[in-house]
């Protein structure tokens, strides 16, 4: 039997899918190693993705409610803070929270992160951003 003083921890993961276009460029590197690193996402125009995000919070189950924390409340949280700021944008150009960066799904990843932190603190606990089926990235605010 479990240890009725302790409550089970436990990952609740939302998932929220947004379209936006980005172009990947360094000027520290030739045009030539910008188009080789970053290929069709070098385009001078850039170009679209579908992503999808994934946002895990994890924590104890709370005895009363029976969850970790209010669902609803976490859909709107990544859909008012996130979502509504990049979905149909381009996030070089067109788009507030993304605009200081390289838009790589590293620096998104971070960014999104940064953005639910601010929310959540410790209950974040992973995110997982999908730019194409076969190429993701995952974070857990660490840092080296
Ligand atoms: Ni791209």
């Amino acid at each position: 039997m479990s240890d009725p003083k302790t409550r089970p921890i436990v990952s609740l993961v939302r998932r929220e899918s947004f379209s936006a276009a980005h172009r990947l460029w360094s000027d520290a590197l030739s045009e030539a190693e910008n188009h080789r690193l970053y290929g069709p996402c070098a385009r001078p125009h850039g170009h679209g993705h579908n992503f999808d995000l994934e946002v895990a919070l994890k924590g104890p189950i709370d005895p009363v409610t029976g969850v970790i924390v209010n669902l609803a409340d976490l859909r709107d949280v990544i859909r008012r803070r996130i979502i509504d700021l990049v979905d149909q944008r381009h996030l070089n150009y067109d788009c507030a929270l993304t605009a200081d960066i390289n838009p790589t799904v590293e620096n998104l990843v971070v960014r999104f992160w940064d953005t639910l932190a601010e929310v959540y603190g410790d209950l974040l606990h992973e995110i997982r951003l999908r730019e194409t089926a076969s190429n993701w990235t995952v974070y857990r605010g660490e840092r080296g």
